[in-house]
């Protein structure tokens, strides 16, 4: 019996790929399978950044193909491809940058900047390319996170080129004006600050660009989120009841102007004693879980108080830089995964597929 394309896709069953809790086959990453006698090629492609596990889901897709009766050479590419989802409606795209994913909180101090580097760099890792826009006027954190000094360049009086820092594409108020300056802005100038910000930077091919927002669910806020092309939002919260209130007012703004809820990320859940390794629950218990229960949005994970943290972040060096391979970074790893799988599962952008309409005298 000759081998066929339908045994290949039969045998490819067997590879599962965790992330999406399904098979290659049913996730729709085995593509341009071809066989020619013996011999069988495909593809493999993710929709979300996974350079990580390249290898062992090629090993394991030959390994099932060969599992069948005479068979060749089996040859098989894996990679990923990332597209631009879809955004609100009648919101235009920003060139350049595939897929927007703001990071919010409501409450401040919550850790929004913190996770916000940490979940780049993560991405980034993973094979993205990704930027990082500090939409925190008032109290612009990115510059120092991502230990990024100067200002950034223009080549022609009108664009910016972002700053790089750790890999990562950024802009910030912070590396344009002195500290104190943006302080007596009002709100209509800080929403046309953010707007330059957003609109003249000259992004480079952006799989993801993640906005770091400021605090609170005010005028400012409802107007990004009306405004800026947002694939989903990620809102960052501590535990305590305090904290919560405000994330929900968060997760609702989002939600009334039909910005998907990617889920809940629990920051400062736990505090572990360096000294007895004896935990507390500083911040209270559990918030984050209820929170994403009540509404039906996923806890994307949960973040440890933790010196090192605070001490890498503040340093200009995030966890994913200061030790990639650590605990912690594996759990902002996780985090970053389940977002890039969210995202991924969002419809595909259109806008871009509809006919421009053209109104001609004949
Ligand atoms: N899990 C953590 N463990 C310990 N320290 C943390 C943790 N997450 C954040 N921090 C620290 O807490 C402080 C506040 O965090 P961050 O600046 O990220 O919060 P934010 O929500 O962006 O604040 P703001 O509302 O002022 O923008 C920082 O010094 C940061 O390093
Ligand atoms: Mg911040």
């Amino acid at each position: 019996m000759s081998l066929t394309i339908e045994a290949v896709n039969q045998a490819l069953k067997a590879v599962q790929i965790e992330e999406l809790q399904t098979d290659v086959v049913s996730a729709g990453m085995a593509k341009n399978i071809q066989v020619q006698g013996a011999d069988v090629s495909l593809d493999i492609v993710y929709g979300f950044p996974a350079k990580s596990q390249f290898d062992a889901t090629r090993k394991a897709v030959i390994a099932a193909i060969k599992s069948l009766p005479g068979v060749g050479n089996v040859s098989v590419s894996v990679g990923h491809k990332i597209v631009t989802h879809a955004v609100q409606r009648g919101v235009k795209l920003i060139p350049n940058v595939k897929n927007i994913i703001a990071v919010a909180s409501g409450k401040g101090g919550v850790g929004k900047s913190t996770t916000t580097v940490n979940l780049a760099l993560a991405l980034a890792a993973e094979g993205a390319t990704v930027g990082v826009l500090d939409a925190d006027i008032y109290g612009p954190s990115i510059p120092t996170m991502l230990g990024i000094v100067g200002r950034p360049e223009s080549v022609d009086g009108q664009t910016i080129e972002p700053m790089m820092g750790h890999g990562l594409q950024s802009n910030s108020i912070g590396f344009l004006i002195d500290k104190d300056q943006a302080m007596v802005w009002r709100g209509p100038m800080v929403t046309q600050a953010l707007d330059q910000l957003l609109r003249q930077t000259t992004w480079r091919d952006l799989d993801y660009l993640l906005i770091d927002m400021p605090p609170g669910t005010g005028d400012i806020h409802l107007t990004l989120a009306q405004n800026v092309p947002i694939t989903g939002a990620v809102i960052v919260t501590t535990p305590q009841e305090i904290a919560l209130m405000d994330a929900r007012k968060g997760l609702k703004m989002f939600e009334k102007v039909s910005v998907p809820v990617l889920g809940i990320v629990e920051n400062m859940s736990v505090y572990v004693c360096p000294d007895c390794g004896h935990t507390a629950h500083i911040f209270g218990q559990g918030g984050g879980g209820l929170m994403s229960t009540d509404y039906g949005v996923p806890l994307l994970g949960h973040l440890p108080l933790n010196l090192s943290i605070r001490e890498q972040a503040d340093a200009g060096r995030p966890t994913l830089v200061a030790d990639p391979e650590g605990p912690i970074a594996d759990l902002y790893k996780a985090i970053a995964r389940k977002v890039a799988v969210q995202v991924a599962g969002i419809a595909k952008d259109m806008s871009s597929k509809f006919p421009s309409i053209v109104v001609q005298n004949t």
